[in-house]
């Protein structure tokens, strides 16, 4: 929770994010005082930020002037309100990656032309679940997985997803790359092309479409590398002459610390048309994160402030089980005060946020200024929208939390 270099404010601020009359409001709302009607953990999403997100993606798409569509990756939250208010406005599809998510998207109204599947794993069982779908988009990220549905469906159209060998990820940290130097186990790599393309042969199946997803969280200084690995990924077009749509994945970032430029959408876009062009298929995107992400927030509450040795601990009524992200993953949720005991930000002093969980790694946030705290005061999680509730467990029983979409 710092002010920006330019003393303008906090580098999270926005419009319908911000301190007003000296309490932060979320899409209109007083965020202290819904979290006081919660009595625990609560999940707070706006809307509004969902829908305007879409927006502006679909925007920079057209700019493109390239047929295009946009599936949403369930799998960064899969709250049925999100889910209902997305299919609703007809802009987006929705990617899925189990058949339970199937079953779901289904329950909240897409339909399943508008469904994509891409998982990893993909047992026997969960093919026939799948298959029983005509109209899905299946992609399949192994050689295996084509041969099983040859085997079970020959004849069927299929997605391929490919592993270009290149990726990216936010701050270049190789755990959010999907592609590159490190092998992973997703997708088909160039070495298995061959093979693969003989079992579409023998299995006499339809490739028509193609896919890759080369990592999470890119954002503007990625974008060289984001364009190299789209290049290496539209490669695998010269073999597929059936393919009438390029799925190019999700991972479009967004800023979760003060200084990360936010990722230019204007030459994100201009990238896409340029690599595009003259190829005659329809672009897809399957953002989670850019749409939910920063469109919700994990409120907290105190529950005890003491020194220990030379760190001043804040504890918090939830712990990393309840967003795991953040300790998987190093993609820090801003913690922000609710109400701020005092403006004065040299009065705030250093603390660790810590949660509720008996595992040491489970800290907020570590050794950061902020204001001073008491017994009963709330702190907002920012950027807490994707990956938080829909990755949560039950550790040490301390599962609960509520949802609400404003
Ligand atoms: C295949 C696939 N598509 C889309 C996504 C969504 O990624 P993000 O939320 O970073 O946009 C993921 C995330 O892991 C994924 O594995």
């Amino acid at each position: 929770m710092t002010p920006d270099a330019a003393g303008t404010g906090f580098w999270w601020e926005r419009d319908e994010l911000r301190y007003r009359h000296g309490r932060l409001t979320f899409a209109g709302a007083d965020v202290a005082a819904l979290a006081a009607t919660a009595e625990g953990p609560l999940y707070l999403y706006s809307a509004a930020r969902i829908r305007a997100n879409l927006a502006r993606l679909r925007e920079a798409l057209r700019s493109t002037e390239r047929p295009h569509r946009v599936y949403y990756a369930m799998k960064a939250n899969r709250n049925p309100q999100i889910l209902s208010m997305l299919a609703g406005t007809g802009e987006c599809g929705i990617d899925i990656c189990s058949p339970d998510e199937l079953d779901h998207a289904l329950a909240c109204g897409f339909p399943v032309e508008r469904i994509s599947f891409t998982g990893t794993g993909v047992s026997r069982r969960d093919m026939a679940r799948l298959l029983a779908h005509d109209g899905l988009t299946i992609n399949c990220d192994s050689i295996g997985m084509i041969d099983r549905i040859g085997d079970q469906l020959p004849g069927r159209e299929i997605g391929i997803r490919v592993n270009p060998g290149r990726g990216v990820g936010y701050g270049d940290d190789p755990r959010l790359t999907y592609a590159g130097m490190r092998t992973t186990k997703f997708g088909i790599y160039r070495e298995q092309w061959d093979a693969a393309l003989a079992t579409v042969r023998n299995r006499h199946l339809r490739v028509t479409s193609l896919h890759f997803h080369v990592g999470c969280g890119y954002l503007d200084r990625q974008l060289g590398d984001w364009e190299a690995a789209l290049a290496a990924g539209l490669q695998f077009l010269d073999q597929l002459p059936d393919v009438r749509v390029v799925n190019i994945g999700g991972g479009l970032g967004l800023p979760h610390r003060a200084g990360d430029q936010p990722l230019d959408l204007a030459r994100w876009a201009s990238a896409l048309r340029h690599h595009f062009a003259g190829r005659p298929v329809e672009i897809a995107v399957e953002p989670g994160d850019y749409l939910v992400k920063d469109a919700g927030m994990l409120v907290l509450g105190v529950t005890n402030v003491e020194r220990k040795r030379d760190t001043l601990f804040v504890s918090v009524d939830g712990g990393f089980n309840l967003h795991p992200e953040p300790a998987f993953y190093g993609l820090p949720c801003e913690p922000v005060a609710c109400v701020p005991r005092t403006a004065d930000v040299a009065a705030w002093q250093r603390c660790t946020i810590a949660g509720n969980i008996n595992e040491a790694l489970d800290l907020w946030g570590e050794d950061i200024a902020m204001p001073p705290f008491e017994e009963g005061d709330y702190i907002a999680l920012l950027n807490a929208g994707g990956y938080g509730a829909a990755m949560s467990s039950n550790h040490c029983m301390r599962g609960k939390f509520q949802e609400r979409l404003i």
